[in-house]
């Protein structure tokens, strides 16, 4: 998804610097083109735009077109939606004096009839985006009859927009003003000392400042390089106190690791770690979070749980699934929130919604959601980033604390949703009476000792003798591959499929293992291999039976499986061990080897593995 950076300062300033170091760090959003627009010193606004990679926008600006150093300067990298990735559709997007410009993450549903309005007017619109109706809106506010000052006209114009906007506003007649706004589109302002930042998240200004404000719904900044103000689209003046970010900023960094991906990966044992910390606690579930909706009586009714999601977030849902259901005897169903929004759905004060959105942005999600609270439903939401827009549609915000998350694809926030999910279904089922001290304790034992059960699957892989990479790069040539489990095995299939897909482009299916014989098996050849989740479960022989069919059909057999288990080798042509645990939580460790593999094989495959193409890290459209 587009990303921005904004930033006004002193006289001086190495404005291109901080705006191409603020969106490198924003390039894990995914992206397709980029540009910025500088006010240099010389009071000139000057604009570059490139399709492709930031790297395309650096190397032309080192070839001799690089802005002086200025005060004020705006930067953007965008992931097209309205109008092909090139550089005329590249943002920022001047108006038809070329004095003021603007940047745009979002989409303005009715850019069409804005933009025939406009050109009737006399603008003349150069690209095919519809941010370019905001340039013009502004512009026509600002230099219009009524001369409004910069501030008011973007408040005008962003009152005749519909649809999402994260948007920043530079004017060449402003040198110390730099505009933003948002409504349903991620934007926070960095507090520094006689600098201000804008930008769509915190990883691209942490370098520069601790000090943020998280912009609500339909508010716009005003930041000058010594004060920030704050109002509504109606002009009520906004007043928000800065939260300090104590992130590492090594943290947002690689530490190392030839990837995002794979730091991510191994840091799933300390992920883990901080999701159940002060969560159990002496032997105890405690979900403080929950006690305002347990004390108003929003948790006592509950008839009916809806998860509602997409991508990974899905597939924790449906694992969670089985855990809530076994737990609390509530019926559940997971939803893609694409589906859910348009629905019709039934739901109500008895029916409690779950959202589960690790970048709590999703628009799919948010639009579910913000129906489902409209039919009364209470709403528990499960994110990794604070303030994010889903937070403001909850009773309760039950964060992943995974730390950020900067590869494009998610694992470790998969791991931490997973087990917060558990959590919330443990937590039901003792708030309905279902779950004796007894196994309550074992349940939350079990679950303490997953991070060392992650970090011994982990250590094992950094062995020169581990199986996983070399299976990788042999299997690196596949045209396809199928992935089948049972149970709580068939999400952790699902998410193992669309891992190897997203990252190594080998077209992977998940399947219910029992569902292959019924039309899929005809997939199978001896060039398509099988990774079967067969870990210790109620439904362990039927998989093995599962994979004996596959393998009459001369499929390789690739088999996740329970450390201990000798007899699954007489199955499988490999098997990858994980520790046991409880079937349901085996999919936490089931999941890793599969990264892993999916890893691996996209590196032998040379694929750009921290962004991979035509996805986005948070999906703020529809
Ligand atoms: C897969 C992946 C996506 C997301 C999906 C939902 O690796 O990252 O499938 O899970 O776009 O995103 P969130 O959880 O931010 O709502």
């Amino acid at each position: 998804m587009c990303g921005i950076i904004g930033y006004v300062g002193p006289t001086g300033t190495d404005v291109t610097t901080i705006l191409l170091d603020g969106l490198a760090r924003l390039e894990y959003r995914g992206y397709d083109s980029a540009g910025i627009a500088v006010l240099t010193t010389a009071g000139r606004l000057e604009l570059h735009r490139r399709a492709g990679k930031l790297a395309n926008l650096v190397t032309m600006l080192k070839n001799g077109s690089r802005p002086a150093p200025g005060t004020l300067g705006i930067g953007h990298t965008r992931w097209a939606t309205h109008g092909r990735p090139d550089d005329t559709n590249a943002h920022p997007h001047p108006d038809c004096t070329g004095l003021l410009t603007v940047v745009h993450n979002g989409i303005v549903e009715n850019y069409a009839e804005l933009r025939q309005e406009l050109m009737l007017a006399g603008h003349t619109f150069r690209s095919e985006t519809d941010t370019e109706v905001l340039s013009h809106l502004i512009e026509s506010y600002y230099f219009g009859e009524a001369q409004h000052d910069l501030e008011m006209s973007v408040r005008l114009a962003l009152r005749r927009i519909t649809g999402s906007y994260a948007i920043a506003v530079v004017s060449q007649e402003h040198p110390d003003l730099l505009i933003g706004a948002r409504c349903n589109g991620p934007l926070i302002v960095g507090l520094g000392e006689h600098e201000q930042f804008l930008a769509s998240d915190i990883p691209a200004i942490l370098k520069h400042t601790r000090r943020i404000i998280i912009l609500d719904e339909g508010e716009i900044a005003a930041l000058r390089p010594d004060s920030v103000s704050i109002t509504t689209l109606d002009g009520i003046v906004v007043k928000r106190e800065p939260i300090v970010v104590d992130w590492d900023a090594e943290a947002a960094e690689k530490g190392g690791y030839p990837h995002f991906v794979l730091k991510e990966i191994y840091e799933q044992p300390q992920a883990l770690r901080r999701a159940l910390l002060g969560r159990i606690r002496d032997g105890q579930l405690h979900l403080a979070e929950l006690t305002r909706m347990q004390q108003e009586g929003l948790l006592n009714n509950i008839q009916r749980i809806i998860i509602v999601a997409c991508g990974t977030s899905y597939h924790a849902g449906l694992i969670a699934k089985y855990a809530i259901e076994q737990w609390a005897r509530i019926p559940v169903e997971a939803v893609t929130a694409a589906e859910f929004r348009y629905s019709d759905p039934i739901v109500g004060p008895e029916t409690l919604c779950i959202a589960v959105t690790q970048s709590g942005e999703t628009a799919d999600t948010l639009v579910g959601i913000r129906q489902a609270r409209e039919h009364g439903a209470p709403v528990i939401s499960i994110t990794n980033v604070v303030a994010s827009a889903i937070t403001r549609l909850s009773d309760a915000v039950l964060y992943l604390q995974a730390g950020p998350e900067i590869g494009v694809v998610a694992t470790k926030t998969f791991v931490t949703s997973v087990s917060v999910l558990s959590m919330l279904g443990l937590y039901l089922g003792q708030l309905r009476g279902r779950i004796p001290a007894a196994p309550m304790g074992e349940f939350l034992s079990a679950l303490e000792r997953l991070p060392d059960q992650i970090q011994h699957i982990l250590d094992k892989a950094s062995h020169s003798d581990d199986a996983i990479e070399p299976l990788a790069q042999h299997m690196a040539h596949s045209q396809s591959m199928m992935f089948i489990g049972r149970g709580v095995g068939y999400p952790t299939a699902l998410e193992g499929a669309l891992k190897l897909k997203e990252i190594s482009y080998i077209h992977a299916e998940g399947f219910p293992a029992g569902e292959l014989k019924h039309g899929s098996i005809a997939l199978l050849d001896p060039e398509t291999p099988l990774i079967a989740i067969a870990t210790a479960s109620h439904v362990y022989e039927k998989v093995v039976s599962n994979m004996q069919e596959v393998r009459a059909r001369d499929a390789r057999v690739i088999a996740i499986a329970s450390e201990g288990d000798e007899g699954i080798r007489r199955h499988a042509d490999d098997v990858l061990y994980v520790p046991a645990t409880l079937e349901v939580f085996s999919p936490l460790l089931a999941i890793i080897p599969l990264q892993l593999f999916a890893y691996h094989t996209a590196v032998a495959r040379g694929c750009n593995v921290d962004q991979p193409r035509n996805l986005a890290k948070s999906v703020t459209v529809e």
